[in-house]
């Protein structure tokens, strides 16, 4: 056995500028992927059946083929039909973010059905238009239900990140490796990537924690 930690101290600011690559993936895919999310978990509890059944099958294509598998897709066979080459992040947020968005909708669904119906009764003798009574009524009291399975979502979205390695994108799983490859020693700057990957999810958590708390407090 010939580990050596220290050597890989030097690599490590190159290794946390990664950071940044994988927190910008992960922010604006979670955004894309909530956004879509709400409007595919929307198709599917409108009363229109075309709208809902496009929204299954969104669902059952992006969950039912591997996430690696959508983001080459993307990144290497979209250029064939485009004629335009796509930037690994930009690939990336597009992957994650779509392949997010069928995950949430159905969080977002079942979180939005899980709301009492006579909130939607009252709102509809009252004549609250629809889109009001979504964005004032049902819509925020899904929110506060759905919060631990939305975080968990978050903490998936943050580890599977790590696959842009593939399309070659600098994150810190590409950058620990490239260290790795270097030093022709990888257990150190893997461990080490672990660890960063696993503080992220940690402080995810107790962000979850906090806001549920609130919210709490405000019943
Ligand atoms: N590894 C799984 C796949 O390739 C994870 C998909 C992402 N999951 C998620 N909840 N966003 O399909």
């Amino acid at each position: 056995m010939n580990l050596d930690f220290s050597q890989i101290v030097p690599s490590m600011p190159y290794i946390l500028k990664g950071l940044q690559v994988t927190l910008q993936v992960v922010a604006l895919a979670a955004l894309l992927g909530f956004a879509l999310g709400t409007l595919l978990a929307l198709c599917k509890i409108a009363r229109v059946r075309a709208l809902g059944w496009f929204a299954d099958f969104y669902t059952s294509i992006f969950r039912g083929t591997p996430l690696v598998l959508q983001l080459m897709i993307i990144y290497y066979g979209l250029p064939q039909i485009t004629g335009y080459d796509i930037a690994p992040y930009l690939a990336a947020i597009l992957a994650f973010g779509l392949n997010s968005g069928a995950y949430m909708s159905e969080i977002i669904r079942a979180g939005i059905q899980a709301v009492d119906r006579g909130q939607t009764e009252a709102a509809m003798a009252l004549g609250v238009p629809y889109s009001k009574m979504m964005r004032h009524i049902i819509l925020p009291q899904a929110m506060k239900n759905i919060l631990p399975a939305l975080m968990n979502e978050f903490i998936t979205l943050t580890k599977e990140s790590a696959v842009v390695t593939v399309i070659g994108a600098q994150d810190l799983m590409r950058r620990a490796y490239i260290v790795g490859g270097e030093k022709f020693s990888y257990f150190e700057p893997l461990l080490f990537v672990g660890l960063v990957y696993y503080v992220l999810v940690i402080i995810l958590t107790l962000v979850g924690k906090v806001i549920e708390g609130r919210l709490k407090t405000s019943d």
